[in-house]
């Protein structure tokens, strides 16, 4: 004879873009998850702002609805955090750990600032945190890098993680469309939020950097120690600059761990960075195209993984909830938990002037004799090699007498490029530095 095991009691914080397809795919697939887990799954609240306003999600019990996460939070077995930002989910979750519940969350900018608090909670009770919808929403990264990859060092990451800028920088690819017409568009079609700047400016790709970075180089890496730079200033000159030397720009989220002697450097730690940048055309991150995510993990024994998919959206991103719900649920029951914290490397955060790099300079010039030798002389000066130099006629748009000179680097340090553009911005004969964006992926 078996015996029915007593349901897990969920609750679920927050009902919106996520929540609700959540709440949906827990009563969709009630059976199945009870099979899975071992015990039906009781829902016993959602918090929501304003118990009068409606729901998006139709035949909720409105008695079970509540204004109070952090009370809600406190009374459950599992506690899945979907309301965002960093007040009141942090004390919710604080809560719920404290109360002895498992929690789930999706919650990248809170984990990217308070993650280490969140985990000594967790760990001090004996319970799990998960949150593998935290980056590229319903892709499977955390778990292979967190559990995968553990008997691996990994090297480096490369993903683009953020679907709004990603959308917006293949229209303006693939159409050759201004930034400004492309993100009014996003906005329209629901992409893009309202206020675009944790998109746009590299912020929610900068907190996801973060939570890959503390992943998969056991260390501490909080949002301050990203370097960000949005695509704000990406232009459709910049966009078919990249097409005519066989690239295409993203925005990419790079992470990477260096060694005493790495690459001629005697520094050692990680370097986290989130930027535009050309990527060649051959790189499978160059075929990631609308609102999609990837994530590029270089390893030393396994070589290069590449993992894609839909990095936002209600549903999917609902997938990656209650897969951590099913496993967390599973644990409860079980009386275990899955693995923790892992900082034992304690390795410092580089200065972004140190990461290794190569730049694509778009230069307006004068035509005349000795500008090439000029230019020449400001890169040599910084010991950084050039690998290509085209150049082609101004053309009327510019006036007379004035060129148009793309520069390709070989790989330098971010420091050493950035002082040969701001040289070359004070040299006579340039006009002006039309672009300097990085080249990666090479
Ligand atoms: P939404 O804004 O659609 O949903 C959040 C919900 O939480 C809203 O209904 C909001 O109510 C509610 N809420 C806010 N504060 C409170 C509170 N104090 N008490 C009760 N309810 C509250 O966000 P998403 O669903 O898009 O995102 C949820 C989380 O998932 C975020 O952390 C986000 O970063 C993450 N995420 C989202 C993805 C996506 O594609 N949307 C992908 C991956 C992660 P109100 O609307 O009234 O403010
Ligand atoms: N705003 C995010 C994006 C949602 O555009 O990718 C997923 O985190």
């Amino acid at each position: 004879m078996s015996l029915k095991r007593q349901p897990v009691r969920v609750a679920v914080l927050g009902c919106g873009t996520v929540g609700s397809e959540t709440i949906r795919l827990l009563r969709d697939s009630a059976k199945d998850l009870e099979a899975r887990i071992g015990a039906p799954i009781e829902l016993i609240g959602v918090a929501v702002k304003d118990k009068t306003a409606p729901l998006p999600i139709d035949g909720l019990d409105p008695a079970i609805l509540t204004e109070d996460p952090v009370a809600l939070a406190e009374q459950a077995d599992v506690v899945v955090e979907l309301m965002g930002g960093i007040e009141p989910a942090r004390t919710a979750i604080l809560a719920a750990l404290e109360a002895g519940a498992g929690v789930v969350t999706a919650n990248k900018a809170l984990l990217a600032v308070h993650g280490p608090e969140l985990y000594a909670a967790a760990q001090k009770n004996g319970v799990d945190l998960y949150f593998e919808a935290a980056v590229g929403g319903a892709i499977p990264i955390l778990r292979p890098i967190r559990e995968s990859l553990a008997g691996d060092t990994v090297r480096r990451i490369l993903g683009i993680v953020n679907g709004t800028t990603n959308y917006v920088l293949d229209r303006m690819t693939l159409e050759g469309l201004d930034f400004e017409e492309v993100l009014a568009d996003a906005q329209r079609l629901g992409y893009a939020e309202a206020d675009p700047t944790a998109d746009v400016d590299g912020f929610d790709a900068a907190s996801k950097a973060a939570i890959l970075a503390s992943l998969a180089f056991h260390t501490r890496v909080s949002l301050d120690d990203v370097y960000r730079e949005g695509i704000r200033d990406i232009t459709a000159d910049d966009v078919a600059a990249a097409a005519a030397t066989g690239h295409v720009i993203k925005l990419l989220a790079i992470v990477e761990r260096r060694g005493p002697g790495d690459q001629g450097t005697p520094d050692s730690g990680v370097i986290a960075r989130v930027h535009p940048a050309l990527v060649p055309l051959d790189h499978p991150l160059a075929s990631v195209h609308g609102a999609f995510n990837a994530i590029y993990v270089e390893s030393e024994a396994a070589g290069e993984l590449m993992f894609y998919g839909r990095g936002a959206g209600g549903r999917p991103t609902a997938s990656a909830v209650v897969g951590d719900l099913v496993t967390v649920a599973r644990h409860g029951l079980e009386g275990t938990t899955g693995p923790g914290e892992s900082t034992y490397l304690a390795l410092p955060t580089l200065d972004v002037a140190k990461a290794l790099t190569r730049f694509q300079i778009r230069l307006v010039v004068k035509d005349q004799p000795g500008v090439l030798a000029g230019v020449a002389q400001v890169f040599a000066a910084e010991g950084v090699s050039i690998e290509t130099v085209r150049q082609t006629p101004g053309g009327p748009a510019l006036g007379n007498g004035h060129a148009n000179l793309t520069v390709v680097t070989h790989q330098a340090t971010e420091g050493a490029l950035q002082r040969v553009v701001a040289a070359l911005a004070g040299l006579d004969v340039v006009e002006r530095v039309a672009g300097a964006i990085r080249v990666e992926g090479e």
